[in-house]
């Protein structure tokens, strides 16, 4: 019986030798010292023994089991360690690599331009007002002295939801509710930054979304010639300080009279190139005073209380002032458009 454990020893000590991975390992481990392996196979016998002989064979037994016990252990210890070598060398980091920048995001040109202006304006003693984008008929053009079947409707191409509700078309009817909101009381002095929908071309100049910057003042002895030093003022802080501008009558059904208002050519500065037409002006919005209708409408008695109104195209302000020759450029989210305007 000592011969064959001393050979069952040799035997691993030999297979043990030459184990070549985790598998294997396992194998020998249950081959040799497992419930129904070699050794213990080898200890049922023990049963025969003399009483003499049974502890000698017993700790001979154990040896045998220990030394195979510890060979096992090196062994799985030493492919533990190569497997952590290997990920390790699988997983490493070069920390000298040079970093990924992460990308900022930064305000759209149009946002820019829209705090630009209501940083103008706030400056002025104005507030800001919103209204929804779908607007009822009411608020869209009957209260801005458009009356249904009206004519000058058609200057507006317009997209309607029902009979009664569309897409507002302009900025204008922020107006009639902040009226409405203010009860009759004076000043008003808003201005009213939004998107406007119509149907319309889709070209470099056109798109069935834009933004308008609508302004009302309302009160006592409002007078064109404040209109003018406002829009001057504005444009000036804009466009810069030489900027000149040009009142050239024109209709539009809630004021009266109505003008449109060029200002200097932001490119050339009035001696006419490309970009004006060699006009020297560039056309940028539509105002006038406050028809009396409309004042009346909205509870503001005409005979008491005068004021002016403006509209502008927010596009088209920030197409002038960047240079931009394309309106989609705002709509089409291209990064390398958009990021020559990052401030960042
Ligand atoms: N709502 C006009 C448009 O969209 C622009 C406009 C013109 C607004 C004159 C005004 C104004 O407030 O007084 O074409």
């Amino acid at each position: 019986m000592k011969q064959r454990l001393e050979s069952l020893k040799q035997e691993a000590v030999e297979q043990l030798g030459g184990v070549a991975d985790v598998a294997q390992l396992n194998d020998l481990r249950v081959k040799y010292l497992g419930k129904k392996g070699a050794l213990t196979e080898i200890l049922r016998g023990m049963g025969a023994l003399s009483a003499e002989e049974r502890p000698i064979i017993g700790q001979v037994a154990n040896e045998v089991r220990g030394v195979i016990e510890a060979l096992v252990e090196e062994k799985q210890a030493a492919f533990d360690h190569k497997e952590t070598e290997s990920r390790l060398a699988a997983e490493k980091v070069d920390v000298t690599l040079p970093g990924r920048p992460m990308t900022q995001g930064s305000v759209h040109p149009l946002n820019q331009v829209i705090q630009e202006i209501e940083d103008i304006f706030i400056g002025m003693g104005y507030r800001i007002a919103e209204g929804p984008e779908v607007e009822t008929d009411y608020y869209n053009f009957e209260a801005l002295n458009l009356p249904k079947n009206h004519p000058a409707r058609d200057m507006q191409d317009s997209f309607y939801l029902t009979e009664e509700l569309l897409m507002r078309t302009h900025t204008s009817p922020v107006q009639v509710r902040t009226m409405e909101a203010m009860k009759g009381e004076v000043p008003v002095k808003v201005i009213c930054p939004g998107r406007v929908f119509r149907r319309d071309d889709d070209d470099a100049t056109h798109s069935f979304q834009f933004h308008q910057i609508e302004g009302l003042v309302i009160g006592e002895k409002i007078r064109m010639s404040d209109l003018k030093g406002t829009l001057l003022e504005f444009t000036r802080k804009m466009f810069g300080s030489q900027t000149q501008i040009r009142l050239r009558p024109s209709f539009f059904p809630f004021t009266e009279p109505s003008v449109e208002v060029d200002v200097t050519c932001v490119k050339c500065g009035g001696d006419g190139c490309r970009v004006c037409k060699d006009s020297g002006w560039l056309e940028i919005l539509g105002s006038g005073m406050v028809h009396p209708r409309v004042l009346e409408m909205s509870g503001y008695d005409p005979e008491k209380y005068s004021g002016f109104a403006f509209g502008m195209g927010m596009e088209r302000i920030a197409m002038l002032k960047y240079g931009v020759d394309d309106i989609r450029h705002f709509f089409t989210n291209d990064l390398r458009f958009l990021q020559q305007f990052s401030r960042i």
